[in-house]
């Protein structure tokens, strides 16, 4: 089974393959922030410290989301603030392997 982990933290889970990265958390008491989980508003965002092969590659709506974060991230905190960062939205990610993320405040 993967195991997602949760950066600076000792939390660990074990999911299902295939399962949505904010469901599957949620599904083992453990919530990441989130708002609209249809991936539009962006506040599900996380960042993938390891293993960003092992999550199923974005659709058009949360490449779209993301690519608003990061332009909205480059104008407050500049470029060096994205720049090689694997930003996902953890209410559309499917989970295919162990991963290691952490929220994005
Ligand atoms: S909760 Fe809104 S994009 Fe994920």
């Amino acid at each position: 089974m993967p195991r997602v982990s949760i950066d600076g933290t000792d939390k660990t889970f074990e999911v299902k393959e295939g399962e949505i990265l904010y469901d599957s958390l949620y599904d083992r008491d453990y919530e990441l922030p989130h708002g609209c989980l249809s991936g539009s508003c962006g506040a599900c965002r996380v960042e993938v410290i390891t293993g960003k092969e092992n999550l199923m590659p974005a659709g058009v709506i949360e490449k779209n989301t993301i690519d608003s974060l990061k332009e909205e991230f480059t104008k407050v905190h500049g470029e060096k603030f994205v720049a090689g960062k694997e930003i996902r939205l953890s209410c559309r990610a499917k989970v295919l392997g162990n991963v290691i993320i952490c929220p994005i405040k």
